[in-house]
C-alpha cells in the first residue's frame, strides 16, 4: 500500500511525452520523462510481400497498427494518456503518407488531451537519441540509415551537414543488393543485417567502384557494379557481401576522418539503422583512437527506427519552448536537418 502510494506520488511529479515515428516501414511508439529516462519504445514494422517498401502500404499498416502500439507503450511505461505532458511526432523527412497517418494520430491525440504537440525532425531525433544514450555531449555524428547517409556536427545554432550521399543512402545500397540476391527479411532481422552475416564469411576483396568526392559520397556506381557480378553469377555470395560492406564502409569512414579532422571534435558518434553494423562500428572505432577522440554508438535498439528518440527531442525542444501549433503541423517530406534550430545545445 504504501509502495503504491510513493509511486504515485513519484509520477505526479514527473513530466512525460509520447512520441510517434512513422516516417517510414516503422511505427513506433516510445515514452519518455523530461529527465531521459526511455519507460517505453515499442515498435511494429510492415514487411513487403515483396520488393521495396510501398509507401500507402506501409501507411495502411501504421493506421491499422496505431492504436495497438500505442496501448502497449502506455501499458509499459505504466501510465494513462492523462498522465502525458506532451505529444511530438516525427514531422520530417520521410515517405508523405507514412508521415501523415503518424502526424494525424498526434494531433488527435494532442487535441483530445489537451496538451502541446511538438513536431520533432527525424535526423536530429537519431543524433539526440545517441547522445542521450552514450552521454556525448558534442560529437561529430556519422548518421547511417535506409534514408540517409550524413555527416554533422554541431556549429552556431544548428547540426552542420559535412558530408553526405550525392545519390543514394548507405542503407538503402544494402538493402537493395540484398533484395537482389533474395535475401528475405525474417524474424525482424534488417536486410542489412543479412548482408553483415554473410559478410562475415567472406574471404575474397572483390574491386568495387570507391567514389568519394570532396566531403561526398557516392553508392550508385557501387551498387551497379555489385549486383552486375551477383547476376553474372561467377562470385560467392558472401565475397560480393564482404566487398560491398568494406567498400561501402571505407567511403563514409573516410568521410567522417575528415569530419573529425576538420572539426576537432573530442567523440564520434555513429548512429542510424547501419549503426548496428559490426564491421562499420569497427572501422568509426578506430578513426576515433587515431585521433584520440571517443567513440560512442548508439545501442542497437535506438539504432533502428524508433519512438522513443522522438519522444526524448520532444522534450528537449519543449523544454526550450519550441512547441508546433496544430495549423503548423503539416508534414515536411524533405526537412534537413540543417534547416533546424536547436536551442538546446550550446
Ligand atoms: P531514415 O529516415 O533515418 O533514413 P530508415 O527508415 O532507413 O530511416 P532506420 O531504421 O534508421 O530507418 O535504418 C534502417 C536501415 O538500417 C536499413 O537499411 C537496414 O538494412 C539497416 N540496418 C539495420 N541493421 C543493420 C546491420 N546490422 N547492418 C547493416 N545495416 C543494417
Ligand atoms: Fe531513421
Amino acid at each position: 500500500m504504501v509502495k503504491k502510494q510513493r509511486v504515485r506520488k513519484k509520477k505526479a511529479e514527473e513530466s512525460y511525452c509520447l512520441g510517434i515515428e512513422s516516417t517510414a516501414d516503422d511505427f513506433s511508439v516510445g515514452v519518455s520523462t523530461f529527465k531521459g529516462e526511455i519507460l517505453a519504445n515499442i515498435r511494429s514494422s510492415y514487411v513487403p510481400a515483396e520488393g521495396g517498401i510501398h509507401p500507402r502500404e506501409a501507411a495502411r499498416h501504421h493506421s491499422e497498427q496505431a492504436s495497438t502500439v500505442l496501448r502497449e507503450a502506455l501499458g509499459k511505461a505504466a501510465l494513462k494518456p492523462a498522465d502525458l505532458s506532451i505529444i511530438a511526432f516525427s514531422q520530417g523527412p520521410g515517405l508523405g503518407p507514412c508521415l501523415r497517418t503518424g502526424a494525424t494520430v498526434a494531433r488527435a491525440l494532442a487535441s483530445y488531451l489537451d496538451i502541446p504537440l511538438v513536431g520533432v525532425n527525424h535526423c536530429i531525433a537519431h543524433i539526440e537519441i545517441g547522445k542521450l544514450k552514450t552521454e556525448a555531449i558534442d560529437p561529430i555524428t556519422l548518421y547511417v540509415s535506409g534514408g540517409n547517409t550524413i555527416v554533422a556536427a554541431f556549429d552556431a545554432g544548428r547540426y552542420r551537414v559535412f558530408g553526405e550521399t550525392l545519390d543514394i543512402a548507405l542503407g538503402n545500397c544494402l538493402d537493395v543488393f540484398a533484395r537482389e540476391a533474395c535475401l528475405r527479411q525474417k524474424q525482424g532481422m534488417p536486410l542489412g543485417a543479412l548482408v553483415e552475416k554473410l559478410a562475415a564469411k567472406g574471404t575474397r576483396l572483390l574491386e568495387l567502384p570507391y567514389a568519394v568526392k570532396g566531403m561526398d559520397v557516392s553508392m550508385s556506381g557501387l551498387l551497379t557494379t555489385a549486383v552486375t557480378l551477383l547476376k553474372k553469377g561467377k562470385c560467392r555470395l558472401e565475397d560480393l557481401c564482404y566487398s560491398l560492406q568494406e567498400t561501402a564502409f571505407s567511403m563514409v569512414t573516410e568521410i567522417s576522418e575528415r569530419g573529425l579532422a576538420h572539426t576537432e571534435k573530442k567523440e564520434v558518434l555513429l548512429t542510424g539503422g547501419v549503426a548496428a553494423n559490426r564491421r562499420l562500428q569497427a572501422m568509426i572505432e578506430e578513426i576515433a583512437r587515431e585521433h584520440d577522440a571517443r567513440f560512442c554508438v548508439v545501442p542497437s535498439e535506438f539504432a533502428v527506427d524508433n519512438g522513443a528518440m522522438i519522444a526524448w527531442t520532444g522534450v528537449l525542444a519543449y523544454t526550450h519552448d519550441i512547441v508546433t501549433p496544430i495549423n503548423q503541423s503539416h508534414v515536411k517530406l524533405r526537412w534537413r536537418l540543417d534547416e533546424v534550430e536547436v536551442p538546446w545545445i550550446g
